[in-house]
């Protein structure tokens, strides 16, 4: 497909759900709204800097970097929105020397059909798509959420149950990376698995960074917590005083304790959708609301 053709409200190649030239205003939030272990995100923007900065440099080097950073963890732990966050960080940080390209990658956006029709676009976005895109422009992040779909473990996919199709789509995006980072060395290549354990060795083992998003702790809980009361609250003005009372939201916060971050941070909107007073008046939610609200989570859990 002719790139020309990429733009705001183009038809993107199959897999391509989004082309973003960063940094934008609108790309401000995501970073700072995911609570992280301290020194991660840290050390994510280092190694993200220095594959963008550096790579055609350290690619003269002996065990030159990949241009592949890898997030994993369960579902609802902010992988896919810290990367986001992350592209205009990176951005932002990279401004003067020039603009960014965000690609966001979906493997199920894929053709899946049985003739080899999916493994072939994908060693085409490798080969042709994105070393068009990564031209234009002096910096380029691509993001390929939810990995495990494309680089299915091969060792143990079994033949019965994955067709060889399955097998073929790993082979194309390990060929598609290493060809990648032959001809553009200066891309990072952005990868979310919620499931490591079923992404193929060899695609770990090209990862210059592996970072784990684990489920949040209670005091991130109650962090979360009081972010979207707070932020409820400049909403429906009734909610004022909920994010400051330290009792409850340490009561909510162990009612929640196991769960991801995601269903943490719906914790507001549940309690405002549990009966159609509170939905009409969501400034009327009220302590005991929540707590059935949290209970109800936990208990669908
Ligand atoms: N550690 C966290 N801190 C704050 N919010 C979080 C955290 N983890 C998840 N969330 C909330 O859950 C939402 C969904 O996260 P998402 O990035 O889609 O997770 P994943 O890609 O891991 O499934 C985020 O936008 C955020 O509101
Ligand atoms: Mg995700």
């Amino acid at each position: 497909m002719a790139l020309s053709s990429v733009g705001p409200a183009a038809n993107y190649p199959p897999g391509i759900v989004g082309v973003h030239a960063l940094p934008a205003d609108h790309h401000e939030g995501p970073w700072e709204s995911i609570l992280t272990p301290p020194g991660l995100k840290e050390r994510l923007l280092g190694t993200s800097l220095l594959i963008l900065r550096h790579g055609r440099a350290l690619g003269q080097l002996n065990g030159a970097p990949h241009g592949l950073v890898l997030l994993s963890g369960p579902p609802g732990t902010g992988k896919t929105t810290l990367c986001q966050g992350l592209a205009q960080k990176v951005a932002l940080a990279l401004a003067p020397r020039g603009a960014t390209t965000f690609v966001e990658i979906d493997p199920h956006a894929f053709p899946s059909d049985m003739l080899g029709e999916g493994p072939r676009a994908v060693l085409r976005l490798f080969s042709d798509t994105l070393p068009e895109l990564a031209a234009r422009r002096p910096h380029t992040i691509v993001l390929v959420d939810e990995i495990e779909a494309l680089a299915v473990r091969r060792s143990t996919a079994s033949f019965e149950t994955n067709p060889v199709d399955v097998h073929r789509a790993t082979d194309a995006l390990l060929s598609g990376l290493d060809l990648l980072r032959r001809t553009c060395p200066q891309v990072l290549v952005l990868g979310t698995t919620n499931f490591a354990a079923a992404v193929d060795e060899a695609f770990l083992d090209r990862a210059d960074l592996v970072l784990r998003l684990g489920l949040p702790d209670r005091d991130t809980i109650a962090e979360i917590l009081r972010q979207t009361l707070a932020e409820s609250a400049a909403v429906f003005p009734g909610l004022a005083g909920l994010a400051d009372d330290g009792d409850l939201v340490a009561d909510l916060a162990e009612r929640l304790d196991g769960l991801d971050g995601r269903r943490v941070r719906k914790l507001v909107l549940s309690a405002m959708g549990s009966r159609p007073e509170l939905a009409l008046d969501p400034g009327r939610v009220g302590a005991d609301d929540l707590r059935a609200a949290a209970d109800a989570e936990r208990a669908s859990a």
